[in-house]
Order: structure tokens, then sequence, then C-alpha cells
């Protein structure tokens, strides 16, 4: 299997075997959810009634004012009318640290070192920070997911050596960029006071219950206080108090030595061989010689981008997951939920809810602020409503009778403790977006078909296609207030052919048809934006032939309708989507363009299917930050 294609499916691999009952009921997707309570509140949000799932006439402010770009197989980013496009910030090139600004070289020649000065390889999650009150200065945060050691290194993987894993460890971690407005265009700020790589030998500390805990000791940490390094960053999210939280998706991939694991082990999904070979020159990431070192990923991290000398910490007390991301809402009273899920077939969507309210004057009155509160999973029921379930230590199951001595352990074990709660088993939950008008959160599932595969636990209300290859898009509003035990739901969308004949399975949307929605976002007036991540082995082919290369899409939820603003180049994906606060900037990251289902050891197979965004005849595909705007500035959507 390539990299590529264990990429793609791992999220796909069926990690939870345990018994939870399925609902086993096929929901109405076409119900209206009756509003009920008081609305909660966002920071700095706006506040209307809950327009979801009707169709109301015009979409006030979020309405669509662009024209659709059509399905494209090109090798190129396709905008609409009136937009232009900026590649500001590609795999390789510096990010504006004072130690060092080196070139990158376009034979992938560049060593580890550089490289740690460098963007990292394969952006996803992102943020934008404003400098002062404006929309023309600030900073991005940046995930860098994974790498693809084919074309990372000049020789691709073999041979295999240390210094490859040393470069790989460089690569992966988050970015943190300054860029200015300057006559209609972005430009990086270098050097950068502000400028910030985190590679796999950054300290981060560990907060809340799990930190000291005995699971998460290691030789090189007795006190089980530190880790080095977050990788495997997918999606991001930005606190009302000025951070940047990642989530550690697929992290077990990055370790080996799993030919014999625990049941632990199975069920957080170690594979036997190594998909990525960092423990064949770092023992650290060999699972028989360090155990625990295996407990100290999976979480979500937040780290201040206004101060680069702070030391950014795993936030444990939000659970350990194969987080997507972490997308932070305010209740009435001031305090923070945090909703999170993790991107694999059958598991869980989470929200925490914090002890204390948020303090006024930034990240450092709320540095502990995401190490208290209450954890939660959630169970959707058929009949439209769902239950928060508390994931705390002596109640219920979670008892030392059941293998969980103490919080810590309930948090590490996060999702053994979410099978004993009996908490619903999702298509891969995404990313999450707040509507900040409405309150409601959305979540993308992006696909699943095994669910009706024999064994398997067949359909429920929430996730109701046995084979599901397109995905959907389910959201939720909590009763009362964002720290709700309860819920309604219903779908959005359960995506696909437009043409497809039962318009009923396509919840209240119309317009252009799409698949396996990934990244989400509302932009500053409401519009909720759509990334797509249909696989190499998927894209373009098959029920997929007519949707092109991913691509981005915008929805006015009041009206239901989804118009495609971008298409992507060749085996890309499309992520990222962020906006300045007057909305006139759009940001996303093009991650692997010229991905393919097949292998990559030959870095020079990429650049047959794409070789954007240098084209250069001896170069190599790079993923990028693009920035883009309206030719007449005016607000991106509209
Ligand atoms: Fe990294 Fe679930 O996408
Ligand atoms: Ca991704
Ligand atoms: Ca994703
Ligand atoms: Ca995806």
């Amino acid at each position: 299997m390539s990299r590529a294609d264990r990429h793609f499916s791992a999220s796909a691999d069926d990690h939870n075997r345990s018994a939870n009952l399925s609902i086993h009921e096929v929901s109405d997707p076409a119900r209206r959810i009756v509003l009920r309570g008081g609305l909660g509140a966002l920071a700095g949000g706006l506040f209307a009634p809950w327009l979801a799932g009707c169709a109301s006439p015009g979409g006030g402010a979020a309405a669509l004012g662009f024209t659709a770009v059509p399905p494209s197989t090109a090798d190129a980013l396709r905008l609409p009318p009136g937009y232009a496009a900026e590649v500001l910030a590609r795999w390789g090139d510096p990010v504006g640290l004072a130690a060092g600004m080196p070139s990158f070289r376009e034979d992938a020649g560049n060593s580890a070192a550089e490289q740690a000065l460098q963007f990292g390889m394969h952006h996803d999650g992102m943020q934008f920070y404003p400098l002062g009150d404006g929309s023309d200065h600030g900073l991005l945060a940046i995930n860098h997911e994974y790498t693809d050691d084919g074309l990372l290194h000049p020789d691709g993987l073999a041979p295999w050596t240390a210094d490859k894993v040393k470069k790989a460890q460089a690569a992966v971690g988050l970015s943190v960029c300054e860029l200015r407005l300057q006559g209609g265009r972005w430009q990086l700020v270098r050097p950068s006071r502000y400028a910030r790589r985190t590679t796999m030998a950054t300290p981060f500390a560990i907060g809340g219950p799990a930190a000291g805990h005995p699971l998460m000791r290691t030789a090189a940490d007795p006190q089980g206080r530190t880790v080095l390094g977050t990788m495997a960053n997918c999606a991001s999210g930005r606190t009302p108090w000025g951070t940047y939280l990642s989530g550690e998706e697929n992290f077990h991939f990055l370790f080996g030595g799993g030919d014999n694991p625990t049941a632990d082990q199975r069920r957080w999904g170690l594979v036997r061989t190594a998909w990525y070979r960092w423990a064949e020159h770092d023992e650290r990431f060999d699972v028989r010689r360090h155990p625990n070192e295996f407990h100290r990923f999976g979480w979500v991290v937040e780290l201040d981008p206004m101060d680069p000398t702070s030391t950014p910490v795993k936030r444990t007390a939000l659970g350990r997951a194969m987080h997507e991301g972490a997308w932070v809402a305010v209740t009435r009273d001031g305090r923070a939920v945090v909703y999170s899920g993790e991107d694999a077939a059958f598991e869980y969507l989470y929200k925490f809810v914090s002890r204390d309210r948020i303090r006024p004057g930034g990240a450092k009155p709320n540095a502990d602020l995401l190490d208290h509160g209450t954890l939660y999973v959630a169970r959707f029921d058929g009949d439209g409503s769902g239950r928060w379930l508390p994931l705390v230590h002596g109640q219920g199951p979670l008892t030392a009778a059941n293998g969980f001595a103490d919080q810590g352990e309930v948090v590490i074990k996060t999702r053994q403790a979410s099978d004993l709660l009996g908490a619903t088993k999702m298509d891969r939950p995404e990313w999450l977006a707040i509507d900040p008008r409405s309150g409601e959160v959305y979540c993308t599932l992006t696909n699943n078909d095994r669910r009706g595969a024999p064994g398997q636990l067949g359909v429920d209300a929430a996730n109701p296609r046995a084979n599901n290859t397109m995905g959907h898009v389910i959201r939720w509003k909590d009763d009362g207030d964002f720290d709700g035990r309860s819920l309604r739901w219903n779908h959005l969308v359960l995506a696909g052919d437009a043409q497809q004949p039962r318009p009923e399975a396509r919840g209240n949307i119309k317009g252009d048809a799409f698949a396996c929605p990934d990244g989400l976002a509302f932009d500053p007036a409401g519009r909720l934006w759509i990334c797509t991540d249909v696989g190499p082995r998927a894209l373009n082919q098959g029920e997929m032939a007519a949707l092109g290369n991913n691509q981005l899409l915008a929805c006015d939820v009041a009206s239901g309708e989804v118009r495609r603003f971008l298409t992507g180049p060749a085996g890309c994906e499309i992520t990222g989507p962020a906006f300045t606060p007057d909305g006139r900037t759009l940001f996303i990251n093009i991650q692997h363009p010229g991905e393919t289902a097949g292998e990559r050891n030959d870095p020079l197979q990429p650049r047959r299917v794409s070789n954007w965004p240098d084209f250069s005849p001896t170069g190599r595909p790079r993923s990028a930050t693009v920035a883009i705007r309206r030719r007449d500035g005016g607000v991106v959507g509209s």
C-alpha cells in the first residue's frame, strides 16, 4: 500500500470493536428542528433566530454572490470571475526566523536543520490572528499534518536513514508566520519576531488530569510532564483569548514495534508494520521500548502565536483521541466549551466545558483554563434528540473495577471510556464549525464504507447510510446553552450527486453536488464554507467521476444553497479555510497536490499528476497556503 493510500485509508480503519448498541433507526433528514431555549453566546458573534433547516427566502448578509465554477480535473486552482489567488507559504519556504532563512531547494536537498527553519509539509488547519485591529496585518498559525517521504528527500525513501527521520521530524508540527497586505497583495514579513516552527524537538508541557500520570512517564521524561513535539496535526481552532488549538490526529502511524500489540494499543489502531519509519532510527517511537510514549500523543495542543517564547501545552482534560481539531464556543456566563471529534470510522464526538470563566487579558490569564472542566461524549438518538454523556471518573462505569484508576486514565483511554458509556459511533467526524448567528454546531462526517459490512454496526439515525462513500454533514444545538447536557440534531446534507433519484437523501440542500466533506468554517457574514477531501483512489472515478478535483464550496444555511467556489489542482485536498475579520481575504491550504494512490517512493511520480504551484520541470509539487481576494477588494463570497 502506498503512503498516500495509508494516509487516506488510515482514518477508515476500524479500531472500534466495542459492542455499543446502534440506534438502528433511520432518521428523516428533512425533519425540521424546533427551536427551544435560549441562544448561547459566541464571543464576538451575532445572534439571530435559528434559521437551520428553514428554507427562508434569501440569506441576508450570508447570501452567495459569486458565479459558480464548474468541476475541473485540471492541474490548476480555478476561481470565480473577479477573484485572484496568491501563493504565500509553500512547503520549504523560510518562515522568517531570525536564526536563518534558507531557500527551498527544488530537488528537496534541504537538510533537517534547514527544514526546521522552513514551512513544513502538507499544511492543513490554519487560523488568522490580526495584529492591531485591522485585516491587513496579522499572523497565520498553520498545521503541517504529515510527510510524504518520497517527496521530502531527493532520493525518496531508499535508503532509509537517520538523517531522513530527522528531516521528517522537522517537517511536521506547527508554523507561525507574519504577513501584511500591501497594495492589495499579501506578503510574508521576514524576518519576523513572531515567526516560529515547532518540530519533534520542541518541548510541549502536559496540562490537565494526565499531567504526571504514571501512564505518561517515560525514560526521557520520568515526571510525565513534558513531551517533545506535536505531530499529525490536522485541523485547528482559535480561542477567544487568542491562542491556537491543534488536533493530533493519526499519531498512531508514527509508532513502530506493533507486532504484538496490547489490547489498548489495538484499540488505538497501532499497526503491525509502521507506516512511517521513524522507529527504525528513533527508539522513542518503538512501543516495545517506550510504550508510554504512545500515550503522549492524540491530544489537543494549545499554542500562543503572539508569544514565540511561550511553551505550548497538551490539554489532556479535552480527552485523548485522534482529534481532527478543536472549536470553541462561550456560554452566556463566560465559560469555554470546546467541541472536538476524531476522524476514524466508528469513533466519537466530544465536548469539554471549562470549570472557570474566561478571564480578560488574553492568553496568560487563561493559561490553565482548559485544564479544569468536564469532558462529555455525544449520543445521538433516533428521535432527533441527543445526550452529552460525562466522561468523569467514578461516574457510571468509569471506575477502577473497569480499568480506570483515576481521571487521568479516563482521558488517556477516552475511546474505551466512550465505548462503555454507549456513545454513538460516527462516520469519521472531521471538522466542526459553530454558526455565530444560531449557536448550531456543524460537523462533517467524511465517509465510511464499512457500516453495512457483515458483522458491522449497520446504520443508525445519525449515520444513515450503510455504504457512506459520499459522507454527510450533521448539525445540532445544545439545549439551553453550549453547556447543555441534551441536544437536538438533524442533517444539513447527505452528500452526493445532485442528480441522484432520492432528493430526500440530500437533506435541505440544493445546488452543486460534492462528496467527502472535510474542512468546514463560517465566514464573518455567516456563510458556511465546505472543503472536500475525496481520496486518491476515488477521485474522478466511478460515482465521483463528475465531481472533478477536490473543491471548496459555500453554503447559505438559511436558503440551503450550496455553490462551488473553487476547484483545486490535481491530486490535492482543499483545507484550512480562514478569514480576515473583514471577510475580504480567504486563506486556504492546498494539501498534497499530486497525491496518487500509487507508490510514492519515486519522488518524480507525483509530478506526473501535479506540478503545482511552481510548475518547474525539475521541481516537485508543494503544499502551500493561498490568499484569495476579490479583485475589487470586496467581501469574499458576497
Ligand atoms: Fe487529517 Fe481527518 O483529516
Ligand atoms: Ca488532511
Ligand atoms: Ca481533514
Ligand atoms: Ca479527510
